[in-house]
């Protein structure tokens, strides 16, 4: 039998999984951690896989994809999203809570990857020379100096665009032998710009699969900071400190996966960043605004 609570949230529109965005597959990094740490909940995950990369395209382009992708999430009922992806988060996330979101959807919310990265980076570095690597559009953004001063003012803050690392991971070639030029490329040159970098934030969400050879090209003595443990954990928190948006969040430990183009090929490559087969339907959202 059915527990009666699953039948009353199926026709009740305010209640819906919780909504995980990426441009591609870098968002899994996080959906997997956040899984971990909530497996009771439902998930729908979105990747534009046929628009990504997002990381060198306009601030406007990347506002309207994020918008188009959050409006897809409401008409799926979710009451939260994650835009599990910095440069989404660098470039859409504020317009969208302070412009669109009192309008469109008042009682639902959007939430980014940056903010609780920043929040934590300063309990991490014992000298306060923090490196951040990330997309072109995030790095010009400046999200990650502007929020790491606002929280921790005293934290010497040195950014790195690393262009090429999305494409190798989307393509399937981080861990092969020609990723190695291009990670040494941009560890060495953030190195070079501040030598006493102890704490390197990895602030996009396709990094994570190019650990080993990030790790490989580092000096041991620099931590690295991997978003999701720390996305998940502030998710948590943040569900835990708004109840009326938790209860809204449907629990029956389903998750969902769609992508803007191939089902098949998304399904295979999500099964190297979840570690876990899954199944993934395709859906247009450019038709939702
Ligand atoms: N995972 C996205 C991020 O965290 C990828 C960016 C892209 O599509 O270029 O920035």
């Amino acid at each position: 039998m059915i527990p009666a609570e699953i039948v009353k949230n199926a026709f009740n529109p305010e209640v819906g999984p919780i909504g995980v965005f990426d441009s591609g597959y870098g968002g899994l990094t996080i959906l997997s951690e956040i899984k971990t740490l909530m497996p009771q909940y439902n998930y729908v995950y979105l990747g534009d896989n046929a628009r990504a990369p997002y990381g060198n395209r306009s601030f406007e382009l990347v506002y309207e994809f994020t918008l188009q992708a959050v409006e897809w999430f409401f008409a799926q009922r979710c009451p939260l999203v994650v835009l599990a992806c910095n440069t989404a988060s660098a470039k859409a996330l504020r317009s969208i809570q302070q412009k669109n979101l009192p309008v469109i959807a008042p009682s639902r919310r959007v939430l980014g990857v940056i903010r609780p990265t920043a929040e934590l980076v300063g309990c991490i570095t014992k000298n306060g020379h923090v490196g951040v690597l990330g997309t072109a559009g995030t790095i010009q953004s400046q999200s990650y100096e502007i929020e790491i001063n606002k929280l921790h003012p005293g934290l010497t803050v040195t950014s790195e665009a690393c262009p090429m690392w999305v494409p190798l991971v989307e393509n399937r070639e981080y861990d092969k032998p020609g990723a190695d030029y291009f990670v040494k490329q941009h560890i060495d040159r953030i190195l070079q710009k501040d030598p006493e970098i102890d704490t390197l934030i990895l602030g996009c969400t396709h990094y994570p699969l190019l650990m080993e050879k990030i790790k490989m090209h580092l000096p041991e003595n620099i931590t690295v900071v991997e978003q999701g443990k720390y996305v998940a954990e502030s998710l948590r928190n943040y569900l835990h400190r708004h109840p009326e948006i938790d209860e809204r969040c449907a629990k029956n430990r389903h998750t969902s996966y769609f992508t803007t183009e191939s089902p098949e090929k998304f399904a295979q490559q999500a099964s190297i960043f979840l570690k876990e087969n899954i199944q993934s339907q395709k859906t247009v959202i450019d038709t939702i605004c």
